[in-house]
């Protein structure tokens, strides 16, 4: 387990303005959350890395930004609206609603969201002394029943009649990139093998809305869709695998925090699927997925809409369908490994520092402008420095309480430097500038404060 408990994290999340419960004078609002303040820039800067490594470093991926809402067909013909579900059963003494594979896999008994409801029955009922209810503790559910996950809307139905047939808000980003493939095709002149990336709101009903933001029925989802001949996708999908492991190397995850997980009960188009799983303080589980999809997608979206997704190679005139392979990962899963790998205490002068040792290009604050005093000579040059270093970097402002306490408050929310301007800096016009993680401080002239972070912050 990771060294920091989720309530520290929930807690840390809360008071500093990362992440607060979605509706929250209301009462809150199940398994879904507000992005605050820092959360925001937080969110930004992890979309930010994914988006350069995904596609701007690249050639041979574009991007995408698709519609939420889609024709209800695309959700028939992915097999979202007969076999998107998860198994469902109820505590027959408290009612709670419980996920069955979760339970199954509690207790070290290996169960998949992809087995049959037949097979989990089995497993459940085997099982059913050593599975407790996570609410009243009871061993006696209702049989497990495949419960679908897609969220409904009326979205065109001008009736009050909402028994018509719904649309749905996607229950994944990728649908959205395989009915584009031949538009994105024509358009950019890409040849195969190419991939479409993008970043966008997907909607699940999740049963059990547990763990914080790692599982929440709004969410964002990075998907990467690439398109590959046959006999090449997993020769792509191994090169793919690898690149996804040095993407989270390269974030600055901790390579002891992450491992491979492969599945052996796939579903039946697929070639090979592997979880990247980070050690969350409640275990090692799924970060992200890689996925060899075979030609599913394309021939179902082929087969329902009666437009054929197909490529004819322009050297050999070769025509084929398309294998895919996928990385797909939620923001909302990354941001919180990415909080639980910087979470750090340490203990300084006798006193707990809190720090989050935050990748840089991470941070959502680079830097903080810190007076030592309230006084009009001192806010005049930080409020220069301020708005001058505003034009490249996000920057906080801070001048209530001791300079010591306001160190600790950057140190919580991960800010890299601190720039001190003190009495002797309307003498010298220099100032102090902390370094995070050694605390070490150097006096830097105002003059030279742009270049002195361009190059620290590159
Ligand atoms: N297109 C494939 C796909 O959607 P998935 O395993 O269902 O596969 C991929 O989801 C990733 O999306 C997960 O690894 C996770 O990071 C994120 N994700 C899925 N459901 C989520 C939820 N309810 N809340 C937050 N993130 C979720």
């Amino acid at each position: 387990m990771a060294d920091v408990s989720m309530e520290k994290i929930v807690q840390l999340c809360k008071s500093r303005g990362f992440v607060f419960p979605s509706s929250e004078i209301y009462g809150g609002f199940a398994a879904v959350y507000d992005y605050g303040q820092l959360g925001v820039e937080l969110a930004n800067n992890i979309k930010s890395a994914w988006w350069k490594a995904m596609v701007q470093y690249r050639s041979d991926v574009v991007g995408l930004d698709s519609a939420i809402f889609m024709s209800p067909k695309v959700w028939e013909a992915s097999g979202h609206v007969t076999g998107f579900s998860d198994p469902l059963a109820e505590c027959k003494s408290c009612h709670a609603r419980v996920r069955v594979d979760h339970l199954l896999e509690e207790i070290g008994v290996i169960a998949d969201e992809k087995m049959s409801e037949e097979q989990i029955n089995s497993l459940f009922t085997e099982n059913m002394a050593k599975v407790a209810c996570p609410k009243c503790g009871k061993h006696d559910f209702s049989p497990a029943k495949s419960f679908n996950l897609l969220v409904k809307a009326n979205l065109g139905n001008f009736t009050n009649d909402l028994t018509r047939e719904p649309v749905y808000l996607r229950g994944e980003t990728c649908q959205g990139i395989y009915v584009n493939f031949a538009n994105v095709l024509t358009s950019s002149r890409k040849r195969v093998p190419f991939g479409i990336a993008q970043i966008g709101k997907a909607f699940r009903n999740e049963i059990t809305a547990r763990q914080f933001v790692f599982r929440t029925r709004e969410f964002e989802q990075m998907e990467m869709q690439y398109f590959t001949h046959p006999d090449q996708e997993m020769v792509e999908y191994e090169r793919l695998r690898q690149l996804r492991w040095q993407y989270y190397l390269d974030l600055g995850i901790k390579a002891e925090n992450l491992q491979w997980h492969k599945h052996e009960n796939l579903v039946f188009y697929a070639k090979e699927a592997y979880d990247i799983e980070y050690r969350y303080p409640f275990g090692f589980t799924e970060l992200e997925g890689v996925h060899a999809r075979g030609d599913y997608d394309l021939t179902q979206h082929s087969k329902f809409s009666g437009t054929m997704l197909d490529y004819t190679d322009p050297v050999t005139n070769e025509k084929y369908t398309p294998h895919i392979i996928e990385s797909s990962v939620g923001v909302g899963r990354t941001l919180l490994a990415v909080l639980v790998d910087a979470y750090t205490e340490e203990e300084v002068e006798g006193e707990v520092r809190v720090v989050l040792k935050l990748p840089k290009a991470l941070a959502p604050m680079k830097i903080a402008v810190l007076p030592l005093s309230k006084k009009e000579e001192l806010q005049g040059p930080a409020n220069n420095i301020l708005t001058s270093l505003k034009r490249n970097w996000m920057v906080d402002y801070d001048e209530t309480q001791s300079i010591g306490k306001r160190y600790r408050r950057q140190d919580e929310i991960g800010t890299p430097y601190c720039v001190t301007v003190d009495f002797e800096t309307l003498n010298d016009q220099a100032v102090t500038v902390r370094d995070r993680d050694t605390m070490a401080q150097e006096r830097v002239a105002i003059v030279d404060l742009e270049n002195y972070f361009k190059q620290k912050l590159a």
